[in-house]
């Protein structure tokens, strides 16, 4: 049976790819925030996925405005990255795993989240960041991606119950396909941020570093939150820790944290990193 191994959490902002690009690891502005992630690729190197389901925002690449699916998942046989805003870099595509997938799809319907079934799907900063950062070397080696999606763009947002319950149905679902492989569950995005309007620079450290611990031992701690109290506290685009919440929602009751960092400004955003190895 596949065995859920982990779940990891990162920022994902498009800044991330011009300082891999130009190898930034080193400069002072950059250093705490790639320094947190040799620890989680060691757990990785050790832990062997085989797949990745990506929980993150679609930014307006494949759904925008006109139509926004609340919840949508990829069953592609690859995935390639179409984000703009740097120019759209030639990076090499992910490869999906579409049996995989449709596994997930069947399950997670019958438990009453009705998903939108993306039998094409492009990706943008939201999934190809996280990737890059957690597999340099991707593209060299045999790691499959599921992505799903969860709307962070156009009011109403699922609330942080609704989306730590999907997650529960997407652990379900990866815990009952029969064929043995070790997967990990990424939640993208956070925390605290907001990219315009009256707040726009917002950060709120004293709620980043409750996410950082509640998320741990106590994630049910979010789930009497609205949506409204998350942009209250996390800021308009900090909403984006719902995907933080659907991860954890995956893995069982007790997890060890592995590694955490936490690292403000990134960007406009606190970048927040988080390692957790599934409990038994
Ligand atoms: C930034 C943050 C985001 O969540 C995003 O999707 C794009 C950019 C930023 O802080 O630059
Ligand atoms: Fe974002």
């Amino acid at each position: 049976m596949a065995r859920i191994v982990g779940g990891l959490t990162s920022s994902h902002i498009p800044a991330i790819g011009n300082a891999i690009a130009k190898e930034l690891f080193e400069d002072p502005y950059w250093k705490p925030f790639f320094d947190g992630y040799p620890p989680v690729r060691d757990w990785l190197a050790k832990v062997k996925p085989d797949i990745a389901v990506v929980i993150y925002n679609d930014h307006g690449l494949n759904f925008f405005l006109d139509k926004q699916p609340t919840f949508a998942i990829g069953a592609a046989p690859e995935y390639h990255n179409q984000d703009e805003g740097w120019g759209i870099p030639t990076i090499a595509p992910f490869k999906g795993a579409p049996e995989f997938s449709w596994h997930l799809i069947n399950s997670i319907i019958n438990d009453e989240f009705d998903l939108v079934t993306c039998q094409e799907m492009n990706v943008d900063h939201g999934f190809t960041m996280p990737m890059k950062l957690f597999w340099p070397d991707y593209a060299d080696r045999d790691i499959k991606t599921v992505p799903l999606v969860i709307n962070t763009v156009q009011h109403p947002l699922p609330s942080p119950k609704r989306c730590y319950n999907l997650g529960k149905a997407l652990g379900k679902a990866i815990e009952s396909y029969p064929q043995d492989l070790n997967v990990v569950i990424i939640g993208t995005g956070g925390l605290s941020h907001q990219l315009d309007g009256e707040r726009a620079g917002f950060i709120n450290k004293a709620f980043d570093q409750i996410c950082m611990e509640r998320i741990v031992d106590d994630p049910e701690y979010f789930l009497d939150m609205s949506i409204h109290d998350l942009v209250r506290q996390a800021g308009a685009q900090g909403a984006e820790f719902i995907m933080w919440l659907a991860m954890r929602g995956a893995l069982g009751g007790t997890v060890k944290q592995i590694h955490s960092n936490y690292h403000i400004p990134i960007s406009n955003t606190a970048a927040g990193l988080l390692c957790l190895e599934n409990g038994p």
